[in-house]
């Protein structure tokens, strides 16, 4: 698998507090070299040895040292960076972690969060030889084993203490190796796995005559994202989308579209065999009443008027047919956004109704950005402040996952 292909996979490092933590910083570095997203958490140990601002710059991401960082319930970070890893990579890992790890305990950021992850987990043990020969130690790391957590190393070299023997932890290029072999073959969590997944996304184009329409500000960016997140979730993936410059996320089938009844058209044909449905494409609410197969001359006029006409709700359809899939909507709104995308989930008959205001160019449609909130049918509300799209995408699932497997139980 090339670099291309692990482009936006997630790890989080966690980094605990043993001299070569130094290293940590050279792994982060080549795995962003591979263009994986990496988030550092550390120990309190390990922020003696290296600080949070160095992996801060490295990664470009936050830090985590805290368990108690998050204010507001819906934060609990150590459960949110569980949803989001893909791998959970330790290095490099104490015998003092690598003891919580194989007793479960958690009484920090670190250790708390690899207890709520299900992605596969990696260590690089890194001690001194008398340390990682010692019985203890040896029980922990056959216990992380059977846990199915794998080990890189250690290698048997020169230590810290200027004693040559087992425990030097691996290489920066070697525990990589092992970060990237476990991306490509094991992503855990698949609570899509084989479900039938359709995805609307980007804009749709109104043709006034054949080099002139409407369209809207658009990119696709959130449904695409969405697509891909599903994919990685183990779904079989249609994305109806709108014209989009985005290329469409690996293992996706593309059904690209211009007009919202194009749109219709192929979400109505793939509904039937799908078991969810998000919604997110910017759909044109009206149409020119007679566009043109000729191009429209200016002539001698002034201004020009162009009646249009409503397109059909393709959402509110879907939601009226029976069966339906698990039924997801967006709604843009200037204001009032929680009111407006309350009544529009109850209007359209949808499970799910993800809301966000139309603000600046970075924010919402057309942006990198998203700023959501996401309602669901039995009252429950989830708040996603200013994130990037990958990962409000992310969100966005964990939300579905957790309400759908409320409604089945
Ligand atoms: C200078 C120094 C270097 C250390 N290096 C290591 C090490 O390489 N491996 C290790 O297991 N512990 C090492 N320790 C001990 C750990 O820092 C200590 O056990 C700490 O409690 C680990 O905390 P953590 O597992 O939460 O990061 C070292 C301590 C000091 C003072």
């Amino acid at each position: 698998m090339s670099s291309a292909s692990l482009e936006g996979k997630r790890v989080v490092l966690v980094v605990t507090g043993g001299i070569a933590a130094y290293k940590a910083c050279e792994v982060v570095r080549r795995l962003r070299d591979h263009r994986v997203i990496v988030r550092v958490a550390m120990t309190a140990a390990a922020t003696r040895f290296v600080t949070p601002l160095t992996f801060a710059a490295l990664s470009g991401q936050s830090v985590m040292t805290s368990l108690f960082a998050g204010e507001r319930p819906e934060d609990i970070p150590h459960v949110r960076w569980a949803e989001w890893a893909e791998l959970v990579c330790v290095a490099p890992a104490t015998a003092d972690f690598i003891a919580k790890m194989a007793h479960g305990v958690a009484d920090d950021f670190p250790s708390t969060l690899y207890l709520a992850n299900a992605a596969p987990t990696l260590v690089a043990p890194a001690m001194e030889d008398d340390m990682y020969r010692h019985a203890a130690v040896q029980r922990n790391l056959a216990t992380l084993e059977q846990d199915d957590v794998a080990t890189v190393g250690p290698a048997t070299g020169s230590l810290a203490s200027g004693r040559t023997g087992p425990g030097r932890m691996s290489e920066p290029d070697e525990i990589v190796a092992a970060a990237l072999r476990t991306l490509r073959h094991g992503v855990i969590n698949k609570d899509l796995d084989g479900q039938r997944v359709l995805i609307t996304a980007g804009p749709t184009y109104e043709a006034l005559d054949p080099v002139r329409g409407f369209t809207n500000r658009s990119s696709g960016r959130m449904g695409f994202e969405l697509a891909r997140e599903a994919v990685l979730r183990g779904g079989r993936v249609t994305l109806v989308a709108g014209p989009s410059r985005l290329a469409a996320p690996a293992g996706v089938e593309l059904r690209s579209v211009q007009s919202a009844a194009d749109m219709q058209r192929e979400v109505l044909s793939a509904a039937n065999e799908s078991d969810v449905a998000i919604l997110c494409a910017a759909v044109c609410d009206f149409t020119p009443l007679d566009p043109v197969d000729e191009k429209l001359k200016k002539g001698d006029r002034s201004c020009l008027d162009v009646a249009m006409v409503r397109t059909t709700d393709i959402l509110a359809t879907l939601g009226k047919s029976d069966p339906r899939p698990f039924l997801v909507g967006f709604a843009a709104e200037s204001s009032d956004v929680r009111e407006r995308t309350a009544e529009k989930m109850a209007g359209k008959n949808c499970d799910m109704m993800v809301g966000n205001r139309v603000q600046g160019a970075e924010v919402g449609m057309g942006g990198f950005d998203n700023e959501v909130v996401i309602l669901d049918r039995q009252g429950g509300e989830e708040r996603i402040e200013r994130l990037p799209k990958p990962e409000v995408a992310t969100r966005i699932w964990g939300a579905i996952g957790r309400y759908r497997e409320r409604m089945n139980s």
